[in-house]
């Protein structure tokens, strides 16, 4: 029988604003994220525009993508800006150590990065390299970006082709400094990032906001430290979590996996709602009137590397899984959005949960991709308080709840309500009461397939897409909705 579950929405209480920036993404120099998966250059028998794959680049622009963040990562800690700029041909090729030790040949750089952002209407997220370049190589990669006139590095620009500054506005000052960018204790992290900030400047009338290297997961003292320490002089707190079922290192396949496997990496995903409530409440001591954002720059699934592919290269299948990682997080940030202001998803393409995959001229998009184009409502929306009474669904010890939900009030005066059905078996019925709202109907789409583990392949690039979706009904105050089993349903009430 299918599983009953009650709940409210109460679409007269508007809560934080669900910033656009949570919808983020992230694309490293690692593996074939860039080369391949973004940039093939100019001469490619893959259609481009200048290099950057016209198949992904429409993909990328159809999700309005708020911001991204490069070049890393492991890897901005060990980036050098210089290598990136000036003639190809002239640019010195280096070895990406953290990634497959392959060879890096710096071809897509800092106008390559700069002008795809723009190419796809995003903002920039730049990462800055603490962990092993003194701090005057950021404040100049700073000014070489965003300075105007006689500066001898916005000459220099100029040279390399790009006459107008571009925009700086959002800057990361490291990456992990407590692993791969430097093995540092939070207390000197908290000194360096003070250090650095200062001298990172763009010119009057630009802004840019400042964040500060996070915790790993729930390492709260690294919170508390960096709030303690340096809280006043920053805009945004990274923090990072992976969902890796079984404990690190990852060892669970993304394909091949059954209903336990299933539930694992949900209930593990779901630890996203503890986490953020904690680190919260360790900045809401120093800062409640949360000025500064929780950014959670690093988030997704992570699994084995695919059988037969470089295991630096962190490759990796999505599933109707990942869609549901995704639905779930993205929920959980909307009802944390006023501290949580900005996230992304590791990675962009090809990168463990990728919104799309490539091969040679074939590309992809995931079931991750359209959970993200099933939010497009969200950014910028507000959010309203959705609350499920849900029984659990409950497999060898681990319980997650039934349904999970969230609901905002878009930028289009809209009422958007997205549920998740977490039970791989059994369908629910869901009745919510609607409060502040007289809808007087409700349209949908859905995201499902036949099993858990339904992909997308080269061969069948569509297995799993969104449809539409006419289980939702509207009677007097209740909105009833039949929710397929394993299923994520995003519905707009009019
Ligand atoms: O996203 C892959 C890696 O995970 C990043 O380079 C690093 O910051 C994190 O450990």
């Amino acid at each position: 029988a299918d599983v009953p579950v009650h709940g409210t929405l109460d679409a007269g209480k508007p809560g934080a604003l669900v910033s656009r920036h949570l919808f983020g993404q992230f694309a490293e120099h690692l593996g074939t994220g860039i080369y391949g998966g973004l940039w093939v250059g100019p001469d490619s028998s893959i259609p481009n525009t200048d290099g950057y794959r016209n198949d992904v680049v429409a993909a990328l622009k159809a999700l309005h993508v708020p911001n991204v963040r490069w070049p890393g990562g492991c890897f901005a800690d060990e980036y050098h800006w210089r290598d990136g700029v000036g003639p190809k041909d002239k640019r010195p090729t280096s070895v990406n150590t953290n990634w497959g030790g392959v060879t890096e040949s710096n071809a897509f750089g800092t106008h390559e990065f700069m002008n795809f952002v723009e190419l796809i209407g995003s903002e920039a997220y730049v990462a800055g390299n603490v962990g092993n370049a003194p701090p005057e190589e950021m404040a100049q990669w700073a000014e070489y970006m965003t300075a105007t006139g006689k500066s001898t590095l916005a000459q220099e620009r100029v040279a390399n082709g790009r006459e107008k500054p571009w925009k700086l506005p959002l800057f990361g000052i490291g990456n992990e400094l407590w692993g791969c960018g430097g093995n540092m204790r939070a207390e000197y992290a908290a000194d360096l990032y003070r250090r650095y900030q200062t001298f990172v400047k763009v010119p009057a009338g630009q802004t840019m906001l400042k964040i500060a290297p996070g915790a790993n997961g729930d390492d709260y003292h690294w919170t508390e430290v960096m709030m303690r320490e340096a809280g006043k002089l920053m805009d945004g707190l990274s923090m990072h979590f992976y969902t890796v079922a079984g404990g690190w290192p990852p060892s669970q396949s993304s394909t091949d996996f059954d209903n336990k496997g299933w539930i694992q990496t949900l209930s593990e995903a779901l630890r996203m709602d503890d986490l953020i409530t904690r680190h919260s409440a360790v900045m809401d001591k120093y800062d409640p009137e949360k000025k500064v954002a929780l950014v959670v720059d690093e988030w997704g699934t992570w699994y084995a590397p695919l059988p037969g592919s470089n295991p630096g290269f962190l490759q990796q299948q999505n599933t109707l899984r990942d869609a549901l990682v995704a639905s779930l997080t993205l929920d959980i940030f909307t009802r944390h959005a006023d501290r949580v202001r900005m996230a992304n998803i590791a990675q962009m393409i090809n990168v463990l949960q990728a919104m799309i995959l490539t091969d040679g001229p074939k590309m992809v998009l995931t079931p991750t991709y359209h959970v993200f184009a099933m939010y497009l409502p969200y950014q910028d929306a507000t959010e309203l308080p959705l609350r499920l009474d849900t029984p659990k669904y409950t497999l060898d010890g681990i319980s997650v709840p039934e349904v999970h939900g969230s609901a905002v009030r878009a930028k289009d005066g809209h009422v958007y309500v997205a549920l998740t059905n977490l039970d791989p078996a059994r369908a629910a019925q869901v009745q919510v009461k609607v409060q502040g709202l007289q809808a007087r109907g409700v349209s949908g789409q859905i995201l499902t397939a036949p099993k858990v583990t339904s992909r997308n392949t080269f061969d069948q690039p569509d297995a799993v897409k969104p449809a539409a979706f006419d289980g939702a009904r509207v009677q007097g105050d209740q909105l009833k909705v039949a929710l397929p089993a394993k299923s994520i349903v995003m519905l707009k009430l009019r």
